[in-house]
């Protein structure tokens, strides 16, 4: 089906303009449309983690494939949904089943398709935990081809589908692996909280509701104010360069990890001083600095020097260079000057 729009909005409200978009329905539609394009192709999930800038120079193709189906096998049961779906659909069908894993990865936006690309993750909790696999066609070859979750090499916000199989591959249907009793992960300090004020003896939809409760007061909805959640991923940076920085910052936030410490990117965003800040129609977010917004006409040029700014800002400061986690797509040229370092 060619959509009729030919100017669709992404979530940070600034039209993708491309060769063509085209909503396929089925891995026959898209097989089709893959023999009548030629030239370069674009895969379009829900568009909530993309920034198209200027004009794109290829076919937009967006996999709409729906379906939820459950499988049970012992105390667990596997679900498997096409790429179309929408990812909080998801989550509230498996919690309407009984089933639990999903609840902390509440009200994403986005589509079940783009969940591994980047390792949807919030609260604890990241989608490479409960994925089994995911099945994708090769754009190539036009085959169906099955990739286990070790292949997909996931990271933080990070898999395969970022790097070997970039436009490659198009994802058709995700398996995820669920409890059916539940186990919370309640470890991010915030929702614990907010799970014992809601109920002593918590149901997997009481912590998905005080998911929902702290997504919304903290990141704007979409709907009524353009964005595409953290602009930036959390930087890692050594143990030195922790201990230098903690020295002159005391109130630094930070995570330890394996191989160094994850800083709290939207901490040095608010340090800056630019939480809320405003320039045009593009800005920082006042609930949460991570977040670029549109609030109402900005150009994407416009967000994207705005998030330039965050950037060098940030560097200047602290001598620590955030990197986009939202996908920057179309005119390279635009994209250069904006002055936004991209990896
Ligand atoms: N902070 C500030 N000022 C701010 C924002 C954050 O000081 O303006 C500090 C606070 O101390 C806070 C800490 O930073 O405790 C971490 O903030 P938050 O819990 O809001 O999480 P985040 O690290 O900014 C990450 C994910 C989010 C996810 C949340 C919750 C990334 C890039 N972002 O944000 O994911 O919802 O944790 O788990 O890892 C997304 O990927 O689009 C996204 C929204």
């Amino acid at each position: 089906m060619q959509l009729n729009n030919s100017h669709p909005q992404v979530t940070f409200g600034v039209p993708l303009r491309a060769l063509s978009v085209t909503s396929c329905d089925s891995v026959m539609a898209i097989q089709h449309n893959l023999q009548d394009l030629p030239q370069s192709t674009y895969i379009l999930g829900g568009g909530s983690n993309i920034l198209p800038v200027g004009y794109l120079n290829a076919h937009v193709i967006k996999p709409d494939l729906q379906g939820i189906r459950y499988e049970h096998t012992g105390d667990s049961v596997l679900v498997t949904a096409g790429a179309g779906v929408v990812w909080h659909d998801l989550v509230l069908d498996t919690l309407a089943q009984g089933y639990s894993g999903l609840e902390n990865l509440s009200l994403i936006p986005g589509s079940v398709g783009a969940a591994p690309i980047q390792n949807i993750g919030a609260y604890g909790v990241e989608l490479s935990e409960r994925l089994v696999e995911v099945e994708v066609l090769d754009i190539q070859s036009r085959q169906i081809l099955m990739l286990s979750n070790e292949e997909c090499e996931f990271d933080y916000r990070d898999s395969i589908f970022k790097h070997e199989l970039k436009g490659r591959v198009i994802v058709t249907h995700v398996t995820l692996k669920l409890d059916r009793e539940p186990q919370f992960n309640l470890t991010y300090g915030a929702l614990g909280n907010a799970v014992a004020c809601l109920n002593d003896n918590p149901t997997t939809t009481d912590v998905s509701n005080a998911v929902i409760q702290i997504r919304r007061s903290k990141l704007p909805d979409p709907e009524l104010l353009g964005n595409a959640g953290s602009f930036f991923k959390n930087p890692l940076v050594s143990s030195e360069q922790y201990n230098q920085l903690k020295l002159e910052f005391p109130g630094m936030v930070a995570y330890i990890q394996d191989d160094g410490f994850k800083l709290a990117a939207g901490w040095l965003v608010e340090q800056c001083g630019l939480k809320g800040y405003r320039h045009g129609d593009a800005g920082v977010h006042d609930k949460q600095a991570l977040v670029i917004v549109n609030h109402g006409k900005a150009r994407a040029e416009e967000l994207l020097s705005v998030a330039a700014k965050v950037q060098h800002n940030v560097f200047d400061k602290f001598g620590v260079r955030l990197t986009p986690e939202v996908q920057i797509i179309g005119d390279s040229e635009l994209i250069e000057r904006s002055g936004l370092i991209l990896a």
